[in-house]
């Protein structure tokens, strides 16, 4: 698990100090995906750096598995155990070659060549990218370097993945690429996610929602339950699910249609299950 405990986090030196996370306690359980929702400056970004050790706390405590991201003798597991994705693709490649790039860190730890053939081809596999390993990162999709950067994280063998707005400079058939992916490698190998996302239908596929504003935690539940609260999220700067925002316009037009959706598959069976009973009665 990750937690933090009474986080705070601040930028600069004193004097001209800025707090900008003001005592959060979050618990990230194994094999959760949680989606971390906030309008821009809230602090998402700094609290996920603080999830293996790139920022450390100004005070309170993070700890993954009960190590203590301030002990500087455990932060290489912490590193280890916690990988992170950023936004954009191209900074996160190193080599000229797909699969060089995804052995770069289990090469730097040491791992032995057979174990790293075997790290690499699995990782490429579970990214649906090993087909491609012989070429030039330069030459893929957006969608395709997300994934491949990806690799180069799954190939550490993480327990969690910390992902910082992976999608934000896709397209979007890249974008569901890479949902795709994410989803893959929570359900189907454990991994634990932590995904920050402004898309709202991105947020909708995670078990769980965190939303904070200015430094702290507003909302943690269910996507059902944190997108019902439509009139508190507009007042964060927040949107909703386009599903969940047509059900609700409905309703608000009088409409009297009952819907908790939150995909366009809910959303669609709800719509037509109102109509058709308004049918019937005719
Ligand atoms: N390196 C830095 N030095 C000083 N202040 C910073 C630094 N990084 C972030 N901040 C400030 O800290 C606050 C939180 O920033 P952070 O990047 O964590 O927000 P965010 O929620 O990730 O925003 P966005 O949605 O734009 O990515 C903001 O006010 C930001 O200006
Ligand atoms: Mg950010």
């Amino acid at each position: 698990m990750i937690k933090a405990e009474k986080l705070k986090a601040k930028y600069g030196e004193d004097g001209e100090e800025k707090i900008v996370i003001h005592g959060i306690d979050l618990e990230i359980k194994k094999g959760e995906f949680v989606a971390v929702l906030g309008h821009n400056g809230c602090g998402k970004s700094t609290l996920a750096k603080h999830f293996n050790g790139i920022l450390l706390p100004y005070s309170g405590r993070v700890t993954v598995d009960g190590l203590d991201t301030s002990d500087e003798d455990t932060i290489y597991d912490i590193r280890q155990k916690t990988g992170m994705v950023f936004q954009n693709p191209d900074n996160q490649m190193v080599s000229s070659i797909v699969e060089d790039d995804v052995a770069f860190a289990p090469e730097n730890l040491g791992v032995d060549r057979e174990e790293i053939r075997r790290r690499v081809d699995f990782a490429l596999k579970a990214v649906g990218m090993y087909e491609h390993r012989h070429k030039t990162p330069q030459n893929l999709s957006g969608g395709q370097k997300q994934r491949v950067a990806i690799a180069g994280i799954i190939a550490m063998q993480p327990d969690y993945i910390v992902l910082d707005e992976p999608t934000a400079m896709l397209d979007p058939s890249g974008r569901e690429e890479v949902m795709k992916t994410i989803q893959k490698l929570n359900r189907e190998n454990g991994i634990t996610v932590v995904m920050i996302t402004h898309f709202m239908d991105e947020a909708a596929l995670a078990d769980r929602v965190v939303v904070m504003d200015k430094g702290l935690i507003k909302m943690d539940g269910t996507p059902k339950e944190v997108f019902s609260r439509i009139e508190e999220l507009t007042a964060l700067g927040l949107s909703v699910p386009q599903s969940t925002m047509l059900i609700y316009l409905l309703k608000k037009s009088g409409i009297g249609i009952e819907s908790d959706a939150i995909s366009i598959e809910e959303c669609v069976d709800d719509i037509a299950a109102f109509f058709s009973k308004k049918e019937e009665k005719l």
